[in-house]
């Protein structure tokens, strides 16, 4: 960002943040003590002409909104290559993620791939064997669908008890956009399938080759090859200049950079599916092909990155998905469980997108234990980590889709805590 395109007066910074620093304020519009500065006094961008037009040809948000921006935890990885950083969903509203701040999770970095040398082939168990141009892929009969995307990873560093503190680092792995490309159906029925086909391999073009085996089913069901993310080009982080979507399913298998697939008869055992991307229980077996990822929910405000600042009314909001149905009902509790309220969904409620909830309610100044519990067409209810834990044991990285816990002080502030 240019900073000097755009200088907030320092005065101006200073006002900002002693309101924000104000402590606990009892009503929502807040009776004036005195003569209140931003009201008395003539503002830096009252008095000049503003910056003209293309000043920022690719816009950006506001400087006041620096805050808002993917983290990563560095003691997590070993290296900044193969890592992955966190959407900031304590500073988000609405069930979109803009494309800055979908968070990232690559095996070997980011591939700069140049579009005009993109190649993407079909081989394998086809009539047809084929390679696509960007161009070629652009010409097929195109869809727009939302979907969430979350890593099997996600909520991962919790299962043997509270450990992050904020839901960006305990639920950020996860975004959810519109999608534009072609069904995967499409690009396949042009190929023809051999009656043998079963399998599906995608493999991406980074310097990971990530390759995971998909049933056929699938991929004739709802799978997406897309080149664009909310209506622009997707963004090199998030696989430009393909990327295949594989809808309710583990983020790992919706492969960047993607530049193959092959159609086989069997799945091929790849790394990503046997030594890792799978979940190894208390018996010392493991689970695997754990594709689909459960309904969950969090609450993100309030949260340890976004505390509580008011007493009386309030919102609490935060967010819920399922990769097998719509999200039907998220209930919320402020006392550890013990009442728990129905949540309002807002916004459309899409299938395998994440949806938002509110509950207003009014804070006098108590401790809170709050948690959210979501509930999917199927009927199937997000789980305690305690029920999980009696399933699954304690070995286990992913596939977490406990109820969270976030305990809050008097003083507004909230922390990780886990009581079932
Ligand atoms: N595809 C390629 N080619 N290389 C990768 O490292 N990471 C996978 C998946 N696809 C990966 C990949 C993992 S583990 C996840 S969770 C998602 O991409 C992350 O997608 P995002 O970076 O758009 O959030
Ligand atoms: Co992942």
């Amino acid at each position: 960002m240019n900073d000097t395109l755009y200088k907030p007066s320092r005065r101006g910074f200073l006002t900002g943040g002693i309101a924000a620093a104000g402590g606990l304020v009892a009503a929502t519009g807040a009776r004036a003590a005195g003569p209140d500065p931003a009201i008395t006094e003539v503002q830096d961008w009252n008095q000049a002409l503003g910056l003209g037009v293309d000043a920022r040809p690719y816009g950006m948000p506001s400087p006041f909104e620096e805050h808002v921006k993917r983290r990563d935890v560095e003691w997590l990885t070993a290296s900044r290559e193969s890592s992955v950083n966190f959407t900031p969903l304590h500073e988000l509203d609405g069930f979109v993620t803009p494309n800055g701040l979908c968070f990232e999770r690559h095996h070997a970095g980011i591939a700069e791939v140049d579009p005009a040398k993109h190649r993407f082939m079909i081989n394998g168990l086809v009539d047809q064997e084929m390679v696509f141009t960007m161009e070629d892929l652009n010409r097929f009969p195109r869809v727009n669908r939302f979907y969430f995307l979350e890593c099997a990873a996600n909520s991962g560093m919790e299962w043997r008890g509270a450990q992050l503190n904020g839901c960006q680092f305990t639920h950020g792995m996860v975004h959810c956009v519109q999608y534009t490309g072609v069904t995967l159906k499409t690009i396949l029925d042009e190929c023809g399938l051999k009656t043998s086909a079963k399998w599906l391999m995608p493999e991406g073009a980074d310097a990971s080759g990530m390759n995971r085996s998909i049933p056929m089913e699938k991929g004739l069901d709802d799978c997406i090859v897309a080149w664009a993310m909310n209506g622009e080009a997707l963004r090199p982080e998030q696989g430009y200049p393909l990327r295949l979507v594989v809808p309710g399913w583990e983020g790992n298998m919706w492969v960047k950079w993607l530049r193959r697939i092959e159609v086989g008869d069997q799945p091929w055992h790849a790394r990503e599916e046997t030594s890792k991307y799978t979940d190894l229980m208390d018996d010392g077996k493991a689970r695997r092909f754990t594709w689909i990822m459960d309904a969950k929910s969090v609450v993100t405000n309030p949260s340890p990155q976004a505390p509580l600042k008011h007493k009386g009314q309030n919102v609490l909001s935060g967010l819920a998905w399922s990769g097998r149905a719509p999200i039907k009902r998220v209930d919320v509790t402020l006392d550890g469980g013990k009442n728990w309220v129905t949540s309002d969904l807002q916004g459309p409620v899409l299938d395998k997108c994440l949806t938002r909830f509110y509950v207003n309610f009014e804070w006098d100044g108590k401790p809170l234990l709050i948690q959210s519990r979501a509930i999917d067409e199927t009927g199937y209810v997000q789980p305690t980590k305690d029920a999980l834990r009696q399933v699954r044991g304690t070995n286990s990285i992913y596939h977490n889709n406990g109820i969270q816990t976030w305990h809050v002080r008097e003083n507004g502030e909230a922390e990780n805590v886990e009581i079932s």
